[in-house]
């Protein structure tokens, strides 16, 4: 999607992704990551998810990047922090605690930037991205983290004839051609989840779900 649309959908309020609890499948999984509290964690199109707080609730350090800064400033506002802003190549950098969080392009983001990002979570950001994008996402962007990298990765799948993205649908041949050449793969979890969401109903979708991935960087 160009910038524009996320940058629309935020001034518009359409952010019907947004949830008003940390994501339910990452308080189930993220424990068997087995993480060390102090590990950096990257929210990748971090929009103003209530995820991060979490994450940083649990004793981790986190880098989240966000193209929108009405999200952005929602975010810390949200939380009732005020954040120390700087600027750098990567955009506007925002921090308060343990949370960083940069306004800018996930894309530009390079190796120095996510530097001892030894986690990763992926939340409606994948799917979030047409087929070209979650291309680039994969190889391009989760190529510049550390080795041994380790996190997890939430998805949707759906007919995708049935209804327009975002988000789109990603089945999980797909997860495995994205990232099965750099990352170990272990599905664990995927749920029928049509019944919980009306919207997609409406929308004509007829079969709905969500897998959790856990994804390990091989080297
Ligand atoms: C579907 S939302 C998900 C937000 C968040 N992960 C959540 O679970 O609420 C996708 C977000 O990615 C942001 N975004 C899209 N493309 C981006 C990019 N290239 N770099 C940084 N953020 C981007 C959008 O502004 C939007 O807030």
């Amino acid at each position: 999607m160009h910038p524009d649309f996320w940058h629309q959908r935020w001034a518009d309020n359409q952010i019907g992704f947004h949830q008003d609890a940390p994501t339910p499948l990452m308080l189930k999984h993220w424990p068997s990551l087995g993480l060390a509290a102090g590990t950096r964690v990257f929210v990748p199109l971090a929009g103003k998810t209530l995820d991060m707080a979490w994450l940083a609730a649990q004793g981790h350090r986190v880098l989240g990047v966000e193209l929108s800064r009405i999200a952005v400033d929602a975010f810390f506002e949200g939380n009732g922090v005020t954040p120390e802003v700087t600027a750098s190549k990567y955009g506007t950098h925002y921090r308060a605690g343990d949370i960083e969080l940069i306004c800018g392009d996930a894309f530009g983001l390079d190796e120095a930037a996510l530097a001892r990002c030894d986690a990763v979570f992926d939340r409606a950001a994948l799917i979030a991205l047409p087929e070209d994008l979650r291309q680039r996402y994969a190889r391009e962007l989760y190529a510049r983290l550390p080795s041994h990298c380790r996190g997890l990765l939430i998805t949707l799948e759906y007919p995708q004839h049935e209804k327009a993205g975002p988000p789109f649908s990603v089945v999980e041949n797909e997860v495995r051609a994205l990232y099965a050449r750099d990352w170990t793969i272990e599905t664990l979890e995927r749920r029928d989840i049509l019944e919980t969401q009306p919207k997609f109903v409406e929308e004509g979708v007829t079969e709905l779900h969500t897998s959790v991935y856990r994804l390990e960087r091989k080297r």
